[in-house]
C-alpha cells in the first residue's frame, strides 16, 4: 500500500546544526520509512553545504561554499523534498531559510540557465518536519505558511507536515504523539499519499477514501 515508485527520489534536508538533534531524528525516521518503502532517499545537513547568506550578487560573487552542489545536484533532480527544521524564534532556522534564499542565485535573471532551473524547481512534492520545545500548535504556523507559499509559488504539492516536541537532543522520541512514527509514515508514502487542494470547479466524489461507504442518492442532502 505504501509502495513507492522506485524511480522517485526523496531529498531530506536537515536545518539544525545538531547532528543528533530532534530535526535530525525526524529526518532519519523519514529516511527509514522511505527506504523501507523502496524509495531512493538521501538525508543531508544544510550546514555542510551553506556557509553564507545570499549576498548582493552585483557586488560580490556567489559564496564559495557547497550550496551550488546541494541545489543543482541534489535538490533540482529530486522528485520530493522533506524540510526538517527546528523552530527558532517561531520561524525556521537561518540555515533552512538560507537554503531558500540562496536559490535566487540560480533562478534569477534571464537566459536558458535560470529557465532550466525554474522548470526543475516546479512540480515537486514537499513535506515539512519541525521540532520545537513548545507544544503550542501556533508556534509552527509561520513555517507551515512559508512552506505552503513556496509550494504555491513553485506549483509544488505540500503533502505532509509533522511536528515533534522536545528540547534535549533526540528528545522527540519521548513525545507521546509519536512524531517519529508520523515522520516514518510521511517518508514511506511521500509520493503516494493522497493530496488534494480543490478549486470551486474541481470535480470530485463526495467520499474522500475508497473504503468509505458510498451514500445512496436518498441520503444526499
Ligand atoms: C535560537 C533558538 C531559538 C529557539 N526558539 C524556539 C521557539 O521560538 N519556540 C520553541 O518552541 N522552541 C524554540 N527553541 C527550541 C528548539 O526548537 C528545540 O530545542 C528543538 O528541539 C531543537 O531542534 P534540534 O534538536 O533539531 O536542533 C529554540 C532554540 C534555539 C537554539
Amino acid at each position: 500500500m505504501n509502495s513507492h515508485h522506485p524511480e522517485k527520489r526523496l531529498l531530506i534536508l536537515v536545518g539544525s546544526p545538531r547532528r543528533d538533534g530532534n530535526s535530525a531524528a525526524l529526518g532519519a525516521a523519514a529516511l527509514r520509512g522511505a527506504e523501507a518503502a523502496g524509495a531512493s532517499a538521501t538525508l543531508l545537513f544544510l550546514d555542510d553545504y551553506i556557509q553564507e547568506f545570499l549576498p548582493d550578487l552585483r557586488r560580490k560573487p556567489a559564496p564559495s561554499d557547497r550550496y551550488a552542489e546541494l541545489f543543482l545536484e541534489h535538490f533540482l533532480p529530486a522528485d520530493g523534498a522533506l524540510i526538517c527544521t527546528p523552530i527558532y524564534w517561531y520561524g525556521m532556522s537561518a540555515q533552512t531559510k538560507a537554503f531558500f534564499d540562496r536559490s535566487f542565485g540560480h533562478y534569477a535573471g534571464a537566459g536558458p540557465e535560470p529557465e532550466r532551473v525554474k522548470a526543475r524547481m516546479a512540480g515537486k512534492r514537499l513535506g515539512l518536519a519541525v521540532a520545537s520545545e513548545e507544544t503550542y500548535p501556533g508556534a509552527a504556523l509561520g513555517i507551515v505558511h512559508q512552506v505552503q507559499e513556496y509550494a504555491r509559488y513553485t506549483h509544488s504539492d505540500f503533502v505532509g507536515y509533522v511536528h515533534g516536541v522536545g528540547n534535549l537532543r533526540g528528545e522527540v522520541e519521548a513525545d507521546p504523539w509519536q512524531p517519529l512514527e508520523a515522520a516514518a509514515r510521511l517518508g514511506a508514502d511521500f509520493f503516494t499519499r493522497k493530496y488534494s487542494d480543490y478549486r470551486i470547479e474541481t470535480p470530485r466524489a463526495r467520499n474522500v477514501w475508497e473504503s468509505a461507504e458510498q451514500p445512496t442518492a436518498r441520503e444526499r442532502p
